[in-house]
């Protein structure tokens, strides 16, 4: 128990030093706080001056004094507890503000590599509900903490100022409660998280279905993921229900425990009283401190658990920033040579992803890219072609070999500056849920309404925003889904087209074009190709034809290097390629 509390403070210190630009407010709420121990304590001792010099002693000019001090103490302690409830929520929420803030601000530049060991789903929780549960610690269990500790402290001490005899039953009769307490309420917090995680799951399998609704039902599968989600949704009320019947249980021995014990007070006070041994307002007094002792003991137990389950919130989300990148800028950076004649070069490089390491998704790649060529990448599905893109990209490392960027080898580079160089056309567009403007512009911040409008049309893309309902304000959906694959294609080009890069990396870019519209994108696309470096992974023979340069891949290896006809007339692969995806006829 010792050891694990250590532990417990020791998990949440990360997140007190979020607390110290915020050293002014912490001071004042740390005030305010003591203000309300104090005064909450110094009330038993207004309610024993109402009693005994009020309506015992029958003295109506001293009763109302000591009603004018009640009024001045409860007055304060509302001042009091505002400040105090204003300032620690104001801190708790603040807290939590800031470490979403910089656990996204960690996450956004993590290597890609990350998102594929760790589930999105666990990402996202910590980003919500563990910073949700941090808050709830700096804003309230802490701060509760703190008061119930100064109550308990103050009010044993004001038990023992009052009357030693009746303290010394209660400091053996409080344990006896608060054990109990402390053992359902153990199970309660137990139940409680179980009921948690299930309501998640329940979440989750319903977020799935509404995401693929189109496939649900395409394939009928209406009555099995009802009955299947009625499943989740009985588990997540079996689990609720032992949490219920603990917490009743609770509850029930709570008061009982409570009020047999103010009973038992009252006999043994109430024969003090009547043989005059101690004042009515003593006993008054006594039952207020001996309540609030219990109380805070309740309440220290409580947020203890609470504690417990933060420290584990508290250590994902310090773990979480803690991860560093693997893709990161050297120590020296070095200068991009602008006048290299070789843009790109590929030397003996072989590459597997980091969750295949026995597999090379690139083996042995010797390739050379200069300035101002057309290169296509050509090759059967999970030949490695868009691998190699990411490689470019820097989104992962080589395992072996380097590769060089107008002759500097990528990792003397900064990410950034690289990425800039480059444009990406993704094989599945991107598109995020906001208007055409915005999608657009992301390729160059700050880009200029005519700027935008000048790609899109260079991207075919203006005639079609021009028809939607509100042109270039019209909101996309998510990930795009009001529009059509061709549609979206032609906004990631214009994207890629603002952003004017030396480099154009186009996965694919026309595969989802009717014939119309491909022509027009190809003629964009050679406009585009025009003294830049371009990379094409093409599945169209109009491209491939076009190009200075054919590299056919196959299982993650080059196995042939030339011109559309030196392909044709040296490897089996290429023949049968163009014959079944480039359909050839006429050629
Ligand atoms: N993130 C990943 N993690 C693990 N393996 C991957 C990952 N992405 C791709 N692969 C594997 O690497 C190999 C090459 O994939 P890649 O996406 O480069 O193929 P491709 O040539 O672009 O194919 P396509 O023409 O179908 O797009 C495949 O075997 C694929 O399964
Ligand atoms: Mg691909």
């Amino acid at each position: 128990m010792e050891k694990k509390q250590k532990k417990t403070i020791k998990t949440l210190l990360p997140i007190v030093s979020f607390l110290k630009p915020y050293k002014a407010m912490v001071f004042f709420a740390l005030m305010a706080l003591l203000l309300t121990a104090a005064v909450s304590l110094s009330l038993g001792q207004g309610l024993k001056l109402v009693i005994d010099n009020g309506f015992a002693a029958g003295s109506v000019d001293n009763l109302r004094s000591a009603i004018f001090v009640m009024i001045g103490l409860v007055s304060l302690l509302a001042i009091g507890t505002f400040c105090r409830f204003y300032l620690m929520s104001w801190l708790g929420e603040r807290v939590s503000a800031d470490i979403r803030k910089a656990v996204f601000d960690r996450l956004v530049v993590l290597h890609p590599a990350y998102f594929e060991e760790n589930r999105s789903g666990e990402i996202m929780s910590r980003l919500t509900t563990d910073t949700t549960l941090l808050q709830s610690i700096v804003g309230s269990s802490f701060s509760m903490a703190l008061r119930s500790t100064l109550t308990f402290i103050g009010g044993i001490a004001m038990l023992f100022f009052t009357n030693v005899q009746l303290t010394l039953y209660i400091l053996i009769g409080v344990p006896m409660a608060i054990l109990p307490m402390m053992f359902f309420g153990k199970k309660v917090r137990k139940f409680s998280k179980d009921s948690q995680d299930t309501i998640a799951d329940v979440g989750t399998y319903a977020g799935e279905i509404i995401q693929n609704i189109k496939v649900v039902q395409s394939y009928s599968r209406e009555e099995q993921e009802k009955a299947a989600f009625s499943d989740e949704v009985e588990k997540a009320f079996e689990t609720a229900k032992k949490r219920v019947r603990q917490r009743s249980i609770l509850i029930a021995s709570v008061i009982l425990m409570v009020f047999g014990g103010l009973s038992a007070m009252m006999w043994v006070g109430g024969n003090g009283v009547i043989s005059g041994a101690i004042t009515g307002g003593e006993l008054a007094a006594f039952v207020f401190y001996a309540m609030m002792v219990g109380m805070s003991a309740a309440t220290i137990a409580e947020v203890y658990g609470e504690l417990q389950r933060a420290a584990g919130a508290a250590e994902r989300v310090v773990d979480l920033m803690a991860v560093e990148s693997n893709i990161l800028p050297p120590a020296k950076l070095e200068p991009l040579n602008d006048n290299a004649q070789k843009m790109i070069a590929f030397n003996d490089v072989s590459f597997s992803y980091p969750s295949r390491p026995d597999e090379f998704a690139l083996k042995d790649i010797n390739l050379t890219i200069n300035r101002g060529e057309v290169v296509a990448l050509v090759g059967p599905s999970g030949a490695g072609k868009t691998t190699l893109f990411e490689l470019l990209e820097r989104f992962y490392d080589p395992q072996q070999g380097n590769i060089l960027f107008k002759d500097v080898n990528l990792k003397q580079l900064a990410p950034n500056k690289l990425r800039d160089e480059m444009a990406l056309v993704p094989q599945n567009p991107i598109l995020f849920s906001n208007d055409v403007w915005y999608n657009i512009r992301y390729g160059k911040s700050g880009a200029k309404d005519n700027e935008v409008i000048e790609a899109a049309k260079k991207a075919h893309a203006h005639d079609f925003v021009k028809t939607l309902p509100k042109g270039y304000e019209s909101y996309l959906g998510e990930q795009g889904v009001r529009l059509s694959g061709g549609q979206k294609q032609r906004v990631a080009l214009a994207r890629a087209i603002l952003k004017d890069p030396e480099v154009l990396l186009l996965d694919e870019a026309t595969s989802a074009l009717d014939a119309e519209s491909e022509h027009h994108v190809q003629a964009a696309l050679e406009e585009l190709m025009k003294d830049r470096t371009t990379l094409i992974i093409a599945h169209r023979l109009s491209t491939v034809i076009h190009a200075d340069k054919i590299v056919l891949l196959d299982k993650g290896e080059i196995i042939a290097m030339g011109s559309h006809q030196e392909l044709l007339a040296s490897s089996k692969l290429y023949q049968r390629l163009c014959e079944l995806q480039f359909d050839l006829t006429g050629d």
